[in-house]
């Protein structure tokens, strides 16, 4: 018998959710009841107030808000993030991982059953096409890369990354180019209503002068030579608050390298390995990015530039979804979802060049850019302003593209992450762009 639309889409969500669990469990498997419960960094929360978390978060939406009635944009208590911020989750009275999987499997019980009778037809904007149930999807899938820099992160024993996948090897071509984007009118955003978060929205032309941009990210060969040529100590490089934040860190090199006598070396959680020439380079800030910028002779994208760059089509004159075109992200197309647990070389992923001809804009790593977050004109916020609307400001810049840590569901050309501009525990690096 032939399957309703309705019951098709239920059938792709109950999929999706529980191979998001699935992923979640994977990932933590390798670790300790204790590793689970420490707080490994002040920056990151314990692994297991991010399961807390997770699980709240989807009791809050697919169950109490599903009606379409937002009683809270995030459940109150233990698991709100603005009642308890990330420094103080360690002194919480977090429960036993064995209790909280119980209660995760019990609000999964509920969330299916509610899910069962859920209006997918509903013109409500919550329900409409399932907008929720991705909206929670997205959240699991960021979590899990907010988990993957705890893991990183991790006092004591190395984690030991269950590796699945072997990164792929690069051609021989070279990527130390620039693509020269023309003058003119460009659509940025989407109105998509499905997958698309508030911040994406609305889609609107910009208008633009010519500019280049780096034809792939950065490499480490590239930026060991801004270290050699002293980029750290030469103080004209680097802005007010970069210099600041250089004498504040101490930083010479990006996080996680070392200098031993045979050059540098990094570790990728359980891999220590001699840099890799030609991979993006990882872990790096903003300022530093910024510094590099200007040590090339060139300076940061602005994310319109960084988004034209991945989606314009010249031959159809539209914006694509992916750089390869509208397919979701697959191994085939690009370094995410996490099972190669580093970064791979530049064009290892040969299906992964914009039809301008950028290479890696998806995957691998964030990449900064000069953008302030802010709303797009004509922003509302949905279906709650503490997802973007309340970190709208100068104090954070907005990256793009997603890491290999990201997962396939939460990245497409049109996403906007943002951060601090001196946080370097993201899997965070960058290209370059100059006007012409
Ligand atoms: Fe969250």
């Amino acid at each position: 018998m032939l399957k309703t639309p309705d019951a098709t889409l239920r059938d792709s969500i109950c999929e999706k959710l529980t191979e998001a669990r699935a992923r979640t469990l994977l990932l933590v498997a390798p670790l300790s009841d204790a590793d689970i419960r420490v707080q490994h960094d002040p920056l990151m929360s314990p692994i297991l107030w991010d399961l807390g978390h997770i699980a709240h978060f989807e009791e809050l939406w697919l169950t109490r808000n599903l009606s379409g009635n937002i009683e809270f944009s995030e459940m109150p208590g233990l698991y709100n993030p603005f009642e308890h911020p990330r420094a103080t989750r360690a002194a919480l009275p977090l429960p036993s991982l064995q209790a909280l999987m119980q209660t995760a499997a019990e609000i999964r019980t509920d969330t299916l059953r509610s899910l069962e009778s859920a209006d997918l037809r509903s013109a409500h904007p919550l329900l409409a096409g399932g907008f929720v149930y991705n909206m929670v999807l997205q959240h699991e899938y960021q979590h899990n890369e907010t988990i993957l820099q705890t893991l990183q992160l991790k006092t004591g024993e190395p984690y030991r990354a269950p590796r699945v996948m072997v990164a792929p090897s690069a051609g021989a071509d070279s990527f130390d180019r620039m693509v020269r984007v023309d003058a003119g009118e460009y659509p940025i955003g989407t109105d998509d209503r499905i997958a698309a978060y508030d911040n994406e929205r609305p889609r609107h032309v910009i208008t633009t002068g010519a500019y280049e941009i780096d034809a792939a990210p950065v490499t480490n060969a590239a930026y060991a030579q801004f270290i050699a040529d002293d980029g750290y100590d030469r103080s004209d490089l680097w802005s007010g608050n970069g210099r600041a934040w250089l004498a504040d860190s101490g930083a010479r090199a990006p996080k996680h390298w070392s200098k031993s006598a045979d050059g540098w070396t990094t570790r990728t959680m359980n891999v220590s390995a001699p840099v890799a020439a030609d991979h993006p380079v990882c872990h790096v800030c903003y300022h530093e990015a910024e510094a590099y910028a200007r040590w090339a002779g060139k300076r940061l994208p602005t994310e319109q530039e960084w988004e034209i760059a991945a989606s314009w089509n010249p031959a159809t004159a539209t914006s694509q979804r992916f750089p390869w075109g509208d397919a979701d992200p697959t191994a085939l197309h690009a370094n995410v979802d996490q099972l190669i647990f580093g970064t791979t070389p530049i064009g290892a992923f040969h299906r992964n060049v914009s039809p301008l001809g950028c290479y890696g804009m998806i995957g691998d790593v964030w990449q900064w850019t000069s953008s302030d977050f802010s709303g797009y004109p004509g922003f509302v916020a949905y279906p709650y302003r503490e997802y973007s609307e309340a970190f709208f400001g100068a104090e954070y810049k907005v990256l793009r593209g997603g890491s290999w840590a990201t997962r396939p569901g939460a990245i497409r050309n049109t996403f906007r992450n943002w951060d601090y501009p001196i946080r370097r525990q993201i899997f965070s690096g960058f290209r370059c762009a100059r006007d012409v």
